[in-house]
């Protein structure tokens, strides 16, 4: 018995003693970067940073979130600290807010810098696709998945531009002329993702009738939510801690109802795909190039790649493109002389008839600019992020490696010192004249450089259809009694929607 205990006590130390011989070199690592980042702490303390009276504790925590007041206490801040400042987030997190011009330049030229932490929060939900990954990963996906956006594919989406708008303009011309007004963002979300899942994956779904996607869609809202509350909470920066909490849990919750619909428009792909022969398929959609996909190895993507692109792209491509034409057709209902010049265009190409061609869409260049003023005033992604790779100097301050920088869209294209007269709607800045003159870094709606957005054109073309139909049919109005603030979650919302007077042209 003795013998046996023995030898198991002497295997259970040499067992140890491997895993901390194994493990050695990781400890002295996690040990070295924690004492660089409490130096590093220390330093940052001496960079500019808003005041935060007393609370050393909860640092700018409370001023930041998602609400209009935080955004205009970020834009405050600007003002006072052009080139960058430093918020913290508790004693030891901090990061860096920038609106500066120059430094976003840098900044999304740098080619090795990947997401920070806060795009890991993305995980659990649309896991690690082509938004939230970095370095050789990113590289090969971008590549592959880049035919999808070709013009020519382009091209076969406008005739389910206009059929789902087709479909909206007929149930606002129900909602019309009762004196009411309605709800804009709601049916704009049902409208995109419509087009989103009949574009790309060949769904027969009905979103705006049939209300398909509903728990979808409401899912989507609760992780944006969720995801901003924990973005500002340092306490559940850690996993192990998060998904123990409820909001944990409930992201847990929603990302599995999310999955459970992408998991229905695959399979009812795959049946499709059984019962009709490919060539009878309306057009080469992004599922067909997602499977089809080669590398330059030959290597396509795995089913979980497949998967995570299939979740990316579904959010990406629905969520930004509700804001952006929520908020269009918001400042279009404000400024009526504009909503009449875009009318009297959309009249003049459409000639009578209802339905706008590929050709029509170059023929709309004063709603073009338009579109473009509003995504300056209401940019649908607000911030993104980076995490330096390496020290980097900015203002003569020397910015630490790991550092967290949110760069700040939302407030460089409301600033004065790069926009005159920053806070008026006026579209001739997009004219053909202004364009030439401008800066391309002072305007990011799809952000800029390599990591720009890949479904920009697809989505301008959108935004063009469909305010084209709405203002074919009906004149916009705000309703006055309604309050609109902007929400930055994920996306730039409306805090309680949209309400829009319409009535029949
Ligand atoms: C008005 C609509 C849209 C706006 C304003 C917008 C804006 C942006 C911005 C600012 C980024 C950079 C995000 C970051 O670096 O964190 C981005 C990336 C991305 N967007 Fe869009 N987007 C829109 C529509 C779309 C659509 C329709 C799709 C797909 C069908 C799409 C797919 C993506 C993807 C996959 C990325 C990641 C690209 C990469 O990192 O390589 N977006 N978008």
């Amino acid at each position: 018995m003795d013998v046996a205990y023995s030898l198991f006590a002497g295997a259970l130390v040499t067992l140890l003693l491997l895993l901390v011989l194994t493990r050695l070199s990781f400890i002295i690592r996690e040990a070295c970067a924690w004492i660089t980042w409490c130096v590093d702490v220390k330093y940052i303390r001496s960079l500019p940073s808003p005041p935060k009276a007393k609370r050393w504790i909860v640092g700018h925590m409370l001023e930041l979130g998602p609400r209009e007041h935080s955004l205009q206490y970020v834009q405050k801040n600007h003002k006072e600290f052009p080139k960058y400042c430093v918020y913290w987030l508790g004693p030891l997190l901090f990061e860096v807010i920038t609106g500066d011009v120059e430094t976003m330049r840098r900044l999304l030229l740098r080619p090795g810098d990947p997401k920070p932490t806060v795009y890991g929060f993305l995980h659990k939900w649309i896991g690690d696709g082509l938004l939230t990954t970095s370095g050789a990963k990113w590289r090969r996906h971008r590549k592959m998945l880049t035919p999808a956006f070709h013009f020519d594919i382009l091209k076969q989406y406008i005739p389910v531009y206009n059929e789902v708008s087709h479909k909206l303009v007929e149930i606002w011309s129900g909602l019309a002329d009762s004196g009411e007004s309605v709800e804009i963002t709601e049916y704009l979300h049902s409208y995109t993702l419509d087009v989103l899942l009949r574009c790309m994956y060949s769904s027969n779904s009905n979103c705006l009738e049939k209300k398909d996607g509903m728990d979808y869609l409401k899912a989507v809202k609760q992780l944006t939510d969720l995801f901003m509350a924990r973005a500002t909470n340092p306490l559940h920066i850690f996993d192990w801690i998060y998904f123990n909490t409820t909001a944990g849990r409930q992201f847990l919750h929603y990302s599995d109802v999310v999955h459970k619909f992408s998991e229905s428009i695959i399979v009812q792909r795959r049946e499709e795909l059984l019962k009709t022969s490919k060539s009878a398929k309306k057009h080469l959609d992004f599922l067909d190039i997602l499977l089809s996909a080669k590398d330059e190895n030959g290597e396509g993507l795995t089913d979980t790649e497949i998967r995570e692109e299939v979740d990316t792209f579904m959010f990406e491509g629905h969520d930004t493109t509700a804001s952006g034409l929520s908020w269009v057709l918001y400042c279009l209902a404000m400024y009526k002389e504009h909503q009449e010049m875009c009318r009297k265009e959309i009249r003049e190409a459409l000639a009578g008839r209802d339905y706008i061609t590929w050709e029509d869409l170059s023929k709309l260049s004063y709603t073009t600019m338009c579109i473009k003023e509003s995504l300056r005033l209401y940019p649908p992604v607000p911030y993104i992020g980076k995490q330096l790779s390496e020290d980097m100097i900015i203002d003569g301050d020397r910015i630490p490696k790991g550092t967290w920088i949110t760069l700040c869209i939302i407030v460089m294209h409301r600033d004065p010192l790069v926009w005159d007269n920053a806070e008026k709607f006026d579209p001739t800045r997009f004219n053909a004249d202004n364009l030439k003159k401008r800066d391309p870094f002072t305007y990011l709606p799809f952000s800029a450089g390599p990591r720009n957005c890949i479904g920009q054109h697809f989505a301008m073309d959108e935004l063009r259809v469909a305010v084209a139909h709405v203002l074919n049919k009906f004149h916009l109005e705000v309703d006055k009694e309604h309050n609109v603030e902007r929400y930055a979650v994920a996306v730039l919302n409306a805090q309680a929607g949209i309400k829009l007077t319409l009535s029949l042209v």
